[in-house]
């Protein structure tokens, strides 16, 4: 691997100068020879950004994504860490399942995969998977998640939290109370859904579950993690967590920072998500939320499907969008460039806080001479208007596709190597 030296790029901090890279860790910039030179003069660098929530599909439907083009995606996106969510084809529910996974990503992955296990087997909600020998095992799991469906059942909840607690372990919900909505709800349930004659998710669907679950999680003392808060009550309900001091994060989307549910007027199934895009008032809470850190950090939810998945009407279309190529780019549109955050704080909740959720030691650190070379070299004033065709995941539901937006990404460095360079 040749050594990399980037000129001019200045810090998150403000500081500017030039980095040395050699055998995947930052050196001083005069210790480097014979190196391919990155003029970065004007450019922003920030350590690699670390994704809380992807899926990758590889095994089982990579038709849709593979490790390689999930983390390919990844690499534009300015990320060199994605947490591969275990809803695959086996699901991740064993030490054998894990580490196939991981072996896999040696292989063929552009950036850091950690594996992410199951909490119940087959993600069926009954029994327990296989977690401390799924963390024992080379893949190392410390994160496990039934995310696409919601631990319902209330008693596997607190087992699974306090089984967890024993080698640090945490255990990411999907909050979704589906015994609070009819069968085929598809979109928020709001005004808009009785007009379209949609069937709808109540806000109150993710807060209740939000509300047993730290509950639970204050009693077993074990970590919980909330995936993709979307709603007012569900943000209030962490900030009230958070204050009696339960073990508790939580993430957002890009897209239920930036979009509503007034996009699914148009029933173009690209906007059909779980949970579901929100009304204004919403996204004007969790924006809130994350600018004050009752909401951790960013997590993509990236949910590559395959055309055939989304050519369907609204209430049969499988849910989910694609989120890791313009992740930043919505961030800085709705959070940096509305003065809501400033660039320390994004690395905070888009590279640090995700690293730390599994106690991943290789990402979310700074950049400094000895740290893992991880980074993102970033033009915060370019845009571009985005091109689903132009992306490098297999899939096409982009749901960002003909908006004018940031463009931010010129390259992305993980452990000393160029995965991406415009
Ligand atoms: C995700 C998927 O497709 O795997 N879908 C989605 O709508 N978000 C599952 C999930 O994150 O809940
Ligand atoms: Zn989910």
């Amino acid at each position: 691997m040749r050594d990399l030296l980037i000129t001019g790029a200045a810090l998150a901090d403000g500081t500017t100068g030039d980095l040395g890279v050699r055998d995947g860790v930052f050196v001083p910039a005069a210790d480097v020879t014979d190196a391919e030179q990155i003029d970065a003069d004007g450019l922003l660098a920030l350590p690699g950004l670390v994704d809380s929530h992807t899926h990758l599909r590889e095994p089982g439907r990579e038709d849709a994504e593979t490790i390689a083009t999930g983390t390919l995606a990844a690499a534009r996106g300015g990320y060199t860490a994605v947490h591969a969510m275990a809803n695959l084809d086996p699901v991740t529910d064993s030490a054998e399942a894990a580490e196939y996974l991981k072996a896999l990503a040696g292989r063929t992955a552009s950036a850091e995969v950690i594996v992410v296990g199951s909490v119940t087997k087959g993600l069926a909600g009954e029994e327990l998977s296989e977690m401390g020998l799924m963390n024992r095992s080379a893949a190392g799991v410390r994160m496990f998640s039934d995310d696409g469906k919601c631990v319902m059942d209330s008693l596997v909840m607190r087992r699974a939290l306090t089984y967890a607690k024993t080698f640090d372990g945490v255990i990411a919900q999907h909050a979704q109370d589906t015994r609070l909505a009819g069968t085929g709800a598809c979109c928020h349930e709001s005004e808009i859904s009785g007009r379209l004659g949609l069937p709808g998710w109540p806000a109150l669907a993710e807060s209740v579950i939000i509300a047993r679950d730290v509950e639970l999680a204050q009693l077993a003392g074990g970590r919980l993690h909330v995936c993709h808060v979307s709603t007012a009550e569900g943000v209030e309900v962490i900030r009230w967590a958070k204050a009696r001091g339960v073990n508790v994060t939580a993430e957002v989307t890009p897209h239920h920072l930036y979009l509503a549910t007034r996009e699914v007027e148009s029933y173009d199934t690209t906007f059909k998500v779980n949970p579901p895009l929100r009304t204004d008032e919403h996204i004007e809470a969790v924006r809130e939320a994350l600018a004050d850190g009752t909401i951790d950090m960013v997590g993509t939810d990236h949910a590559p499907h395959a055309r055939q998945d989304k050519d369907h009407p609204f209430d049969i279309a499988l849910p989910g969008m694609l989120g890791l190529e313009q992740s930043l780019a919505v961030v800085l549109e709705v959070m940096i460039n509305t003065g809501r955050l400033d660039w320390p704080t994004l690395v905070e909740r888009m590279s640090y806080a995700p690293a730390r959720l599994s106690r991943t030691a290789t990402q979310g650190r700074p950049i400094a001479v000895g740290e893992p070379a991880n980074l993102v070299l970033v033009d915060p004033s370019a845009r571009a208007v985005v091109d689903r065709d132009a992306s490098a995941s297999k899939s096409r539901n982009n749901p960002y596709h003909g908006r004018d937006l940031p463009d931010p990404v010129l390259a992305t460095v993980w452990a000393g190597r160029l995965t991406y360079r415009r």
